[in-house]
């Protein structure tokens, strides 16, 4: 088979590193890539929002599955675009459709979705523009902290926690009347702020059947003890001993279940990932978010604990017999810890030469933001490569990480120290 990925970070190094391990895997492209997936696969410099270019692409390159790792292009109708191409029949796409996507694409549309199918999840009020003000009286009738949400995508920062009302008034005229976020922050949530620890939990579907993938917990903010800016996540843990047993048996019953059954009755296809951004209230599952996309850097460990050929999983989501399919797990536990230039999340510089990317043999380095410049890598992003260590107990799998990383470098990076420790405490 000869398959297309499409996206260029470390989630998607990871999923072609997998990819490219199967037998039932001939050629393997991605679009656009970076110089890890370089190493693997072939790059193509497409826009991955020009679907016309990917069309043409997949058409002339006889490639039978395309694999979507963002969100924008799904989001986008990536899909819907491939499927209407009548050269294209018989395509396998791994990603849902316009209307699947917004799950994610647009919060309101996802709480509307929980509420009507008994999903838990933490109240909430949409207001626009014209309803600023009735916005601002429902924002005075609330419990503090408050959760602000812009509807629309806005790359991870359109979540606002605010400590006062002040904060949340300021937040609410910002995006309502002042353009923050543009259209993503033209309809805002008021949402209940919900305290308890976060997980996040994958499932794979095709849209009758499913199954769920193993957990994980991520460290979104730049500095050490969870401070600092929110980041697009600086490591990652699985599996995460608190979700054991009883809880994800919860999670399952109460959440992937009626979350799968709601897609069923509101007739709504979707083969593909569905993330499930989760808070342990008490013992009680409440989604917080769904994602219609694997995570990014859960990715680089939740694929590696997965020991099933991942080109079969892809094709049985494809041809809906899913149900049937084998998933197999590595019990081990996988840690990721995310390399950033200088500067991230804030501004920083790129074309920093990056040494040592080979030299580890007990870590696996997932690239993100890098490039080939002549015989160099260089940073080409904010996060740079995350390196994924396994083991049997989670000491060692972060021993293993951390003593990858710490032989790579480039002028101003940096990583976390801390990830993990948080749940080595628990343990
Ligand atoms: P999201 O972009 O929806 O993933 O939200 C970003 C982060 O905001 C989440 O990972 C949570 O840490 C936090 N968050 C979102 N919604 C809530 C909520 N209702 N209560 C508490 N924290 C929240
Ligand atoms: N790490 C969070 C995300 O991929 O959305």
């Amino acid at each position: 088979m000869n398959i297309l990925m499409i996206g260029s970070g470390g989630r998607e190094h990871a999923l072609t590193w997998k990819l490219t391990q199967s037998d039932l895997c001939d050629e393997m492209f991605v679009i656009p890539g970076n110089a890890g997936t370089a190493t693997i696969a072939k790059n193509v410099d497409i826009n991955i929002n020009d679907f016309d270019a990917i069309a043409d692409f997949i058409a002339e390159n006889n490639i039978n599955m395309v694999v979507v790792g963002p969100e924008d292009p799904l989001v986008n109708g990536i899909r819907d675009f491939l499927e209407s191409r009548s050269d294209l029949d018989g395509l396998r796409i791994i990603g849902p459709g316009k209307e699947g996507a917004q799950l994610e694409g647009s919060k309101d549309f996802s709480k509307a979705f929980m509420l009507r199918n008994g999903i838990p999840t933490a109240a909430a009020k949409t207001f626009d523009a014209e309803s600023f003000d009735e916005g601002l009286e429902y924002l005075r009738s609330q419990d503090l902290p408050i959760v602000l949400k812009a509807d629309g995508l806005a790359a991870g920062k359109g979540v606002i926690i605010a400590q006062t009302f002040e904060e949340a008034e300021e937040a609410l005229r910002a995006m309502l009347l002042e353009g923050k976020f543009s259209k993503a922050g033209s309809r805002v949530l008021i949402e209940q702020h919900l305290s308890g620890i976060e997980l996040s939990v994958f499932v794979l579907t095709d849209g009758k059947s499913y199954k769920i993938l193993p957990e994980a917990k991520d460290y979104k903010r730049i500095g050490e003890q969870d401070t600092g800016p929110n980041t697009g996540g600086m490591g990652a843990v699985s599996p995460v001993p608190f979700a054991k047993g009883d809880f994800l048996e919860k999670v399952e019953e109460k959440v992937v279940k009626p979350t799968l059954a709601g897609l069923i009755k509101d007739d709504i296809p979707f083969q593909g990932f569905l993330f499930i951004g989760l808070m342990n209230v008490d013992g009680e599952p409440y989604v917080i978010e769904y994602n219609v996309r694997m995570g990014d850097p859960e990715t680089q460990v939740v694929i590696p604990r997965i020991k099933s050929d991942l080109v079969a999983l892809f094709d049985a989501t494809s041809s809906q017999s899913l149900g049937t399919a084998e998933l197999v797990l590595d019990d081990r536990f996988a840690c990721t810890v995310v390399g950033v230039a200088g500067g991230y999340p804030g501004s920083y510089t790129k074309g920093k030469v990056i040494e040592g990317l080979e030299l580890d043999q007990n870590a696996t380095v997932f690239q993100a933001g890098t490039k080939l410049d002549g015989q160099n890598t260089v940073t080409n992003g904010g996060r740079v490569i995350a390196v994924t260590g396994m083991d049997n107990d989670l000491e060692a799998a972060l021993e293993k990480a951390y003593k990858g990383i710490s032989g790579i470098h480039w002028e101003e990076m940096n990583y976390r120290k801390d990830i993990g420790q948080d749940i080595l405490a628990l343990m």
